[in-house]
């Protein structure tokens, strides 16, 4: 079966601007940013944080939505709610966000830690939709207590469609290497797709961990940051082709089209601000990236940043 080749969830990245520009790239499938099910539940529908969090294009490939809590009877009510807006595709549920704010409040990769809660919680939640629930989880809390294969297993019992593996305990938060080996093992205890996430940067990583894991396809993270080319790097790679590294004006023209889109949806002033951290990642790699980054960063419109990007087909 050809691998599906997944964006994974980023917060304050991920959105629908920057996602339809990685399915035009070639991505198979992507996920929303996490939304808090009790939040998403408590918050007056129109409120700015879903309305945004929750967009999405018509034109997007398959998208799921990603929620987290720790509370089951909440994240049941929470993707009901979601599944009626008829604008996803699966509902994903966070047991791998280090962040403590989020631990604390016994969620993301808290859950680990209380496998039994999140069985419970995979339960109520598929008993709540009639869309395929999936979890993306990390391979435990820290070195101590890797229990990937087993948590794997309770919630495949409990009854997940489908996992994603980011190869980190939740103490490596997102340094160090990726444990492929241990997703390798998680693939090999269950029956249900499981995607390979951490440490896939071009199209040969990702060649190398479906090789590795044995897995079903894999999920880009930072990978994709400035680079949703990654995207059809990896088909070429899967094909057995040269990866394609695409010329600077192909960048500048991608990132313009990012921040006019992003502008369209956000108006201007929240555009020029959200674009800096993108346009900094669109410039990797480049000549004299770190002065440009500072003027970039500085640049008050998309007029001026589209000037400054396009000093690097002069240099
Ligand atoms: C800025 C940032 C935000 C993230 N937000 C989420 C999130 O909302 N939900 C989630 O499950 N994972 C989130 N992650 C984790 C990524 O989905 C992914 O598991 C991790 O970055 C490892 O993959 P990578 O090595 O390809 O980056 C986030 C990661 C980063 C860097």
């Amino acid at each position: 079966m050809t691998p599906k080749i997944t964006l994974a969830p980023m917060a304050g990245i991920t959105d629908q601007v920057f996602r339809r520009i990685c399915f035009q790239m070639g991505c198979d499938e992507a996920t929303t940013e996490m939304v808090s099910a009790q939040g998403f539940l408590t918050a007056p529908k129109d409120r700015n944080a879903y309305k945004f969090l929750l967009a999405r294009f018509p034109e997007e490939g398959p998208l799921a939505v990603q929620i987290f809590g720790s509370q089951p009877h909440f994240m049941a009510e929470a993707a009901a709610g979601l599944t009626e807006l008829g604008k996803f595709c699966a509902i994903d549920i966070n047991m791998g966000c280090p962040a403590q704010k989020v631990v604390g409040g016994q969620s993301g990769s808290a859950l680990m830690k209380d496998p039994d809660l999140a069985g419970r919680i995979v339960e109520a939640v598929k008993a709540s939709t009639l869309l395929p629930v999936t979890v993306k989880m990390r391979i435990g809390w820290n070195d101590e207590n890797k229990n990937a294969v087993s948590f794997a297993k309770t919630v495949e019992s409990a009854g997940a469609d489908g996992l994603t593996v980011h190869g980190r305990t939740r103490m490596q938060q997102y340094a160090g290497k990726a444990d492929w080996d241990m997703i390798g093992q998680v693939k090999a205890a269950v029956r249900i797709p499981v995607i390979a996430n951490g440490d896939i940067v071009d199209g040969s990583s990702a060649v190398s961990c479906l090789h590795f894991t044995g897995c079903d396809g894999v999920a880009v993270g930072r990978g994709a940051l400035g680079n949703p080319w990654i995207f059809s790097r990896i088909r070429q790679a899967l094909r057995g082709e040269e990866e394609r590294l695409p010329p600077v004006s192909e960048i500048i023209e991608t990132a313009m089209a990012h921040a006019r889109e992003m502008e369209k949806w956000k108006g201007e002033k929240s555009a020029v601000l959200e674009m800096r951290k993108h346009f900094a990642w669109y410039v990797t790699g480049q000549r004299g990236v770190a002065k440009m980054r500072t003027r970039l960063n500085l640049a008050k419109n998309f007029q001026e940043a589209e000037e400054i990007l396009r000093l690097l087909e002069v240099e």
